[in-house]
């Protein structure tokens, strides 16, 4: 390995890891290089394999890309809940909305997350998104501790990190297509080019449109390239073909499909239709807050394979 190069094609996580590693058990800080468009890809199994062994044998976890451990999240209302821990008596009200939840996805991964009304997925995409708290365990994006940054960390992370896409678009209405994308990549630091990115969803020719004048997938296709221009790390989705019919819901999933494959972005999209799980690299399914499986699944679908 060239620590003072590249370490062309290997995965960003296990860098992250290692480079903790000699920290911690070195005490001396390492600068690693790597190409990020080739993170993930494995392009270097040899390495890949060596550098586990050597984790091995130290006892060092190899972390995931994103990391939730035992994350817990409650919703108070009325008193607030206490628990006397003499008497096990409890007084006031919670909602359990994260309960115990533990999981990973890695990098470059397109993962659905599916789960009943009331599940716990925006809860869970919040907390992701460094737009809700936890109250217990610990939320790891790229080896930084989420759950641990403070107000103007979690600013940051939010602003160039995390790209979000709402299932009813939130555009700013007397903003144009091109000018709502636009605005977005202006306060990151490496932002794609706002016409590029609308050209790539196939929306060249509406730059100048108001949202009242888009239909609602072109509206989509905005937000998704609102998010997309700030080259976020994550590409986060709440129900986002929730409010489109079937034919123009699909065109979307095909999109966000494609973001994963071809820019290698993690994107991890909730939904509550069990029947999109099957395009999904990682599909964990959520109930009461807990997660009741994650499944890899090694052959997805292609969005033209999946009906419902
Ligand atoms: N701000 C809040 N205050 C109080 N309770 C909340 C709050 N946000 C969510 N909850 C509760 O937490 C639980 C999980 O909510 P969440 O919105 O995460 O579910 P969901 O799986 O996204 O559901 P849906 O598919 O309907 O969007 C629900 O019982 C909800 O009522
Ligand atoms: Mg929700």
């Amino acid at each position: 390995m060239d620590l003072s190069g590249n370490v062309v094609g290997y995965n960003a996580g296990h860098l992250a890891v290692f480079k903790r590693w000699l920290f911690e058990n070195f005490s001396f800080r390492i600068t690693l290089f790597f190409k990020e468009e080739n993170a993930g890809c494995s392009a270097s199994p040899v390495l890949k394999v060596v550098f586990e062994f050597i984790c091995r044998v130290y006892g060092v976890d190899i972390m995931a890309y994103i990391e939730f451990k035992q994350v817990c999240k409650y919703y108070h209302f009325g008193e607030k809940y206490k628990k006397n821990k003499k008497t096990e008596e409890k007084s006031g009200h919670r909602i359990i909305a994260a309960d115990n939840m533990s999981f990973s996805i890695e990098k470059s991964e397109f993962c659905v997350i599916v789960g009943p009304s009331g599940a716990g997925k925006t809860t869970l995409l919040n907390m992701l998104g460094g737009m809700d708290s936890c109250d217990q365990g610990t939320i790891t994006l790229d080896t930084c501790v989420i759950s641990r940054m403070n107000e103007q960390q979690l600013t940051d992370y939010r602003r160039y990190d995390v790209g979000f896409v709402f299932q009813f678009y939130n555009l700013i209405q007397n903003l144009t297509a091109l000018e709502n994308v636009e605005l977005a990549s202006e306060i990151c630091r490496d932002p794609y080019d706002p016409k590029e990115i609308l050209a790539a969803v196939g929306l060249s020719h509406r730059l100048h449109n108001f949202p009242a004048q888009l239909s609602g997938g072109e509206q989509q296709r905005v937000a998704i390239a609102r998010a997309l221009a700030k080259n976020p790390k994550i590409l986060l989705c709440d129900e986002p073909t929730g409010a489109l019919d079937y034919q123009t819901g699909k065109q979307i999933l095909q999109l966000l499909q494609e973001s994963c494959r071809k820019t290698g972005k993690t994107v991890i999209l909730i939904t509550h239709n069990q029947a999109i799980a099957p395009m999904a690299d990682r599909v964990i399914h959520i109930k009461n807050g807990q997660i009741l499986k994650v499944e890899r699944q090694e052959v997805p679908l292609g969005v033209e394979q999946i009906e419902w």
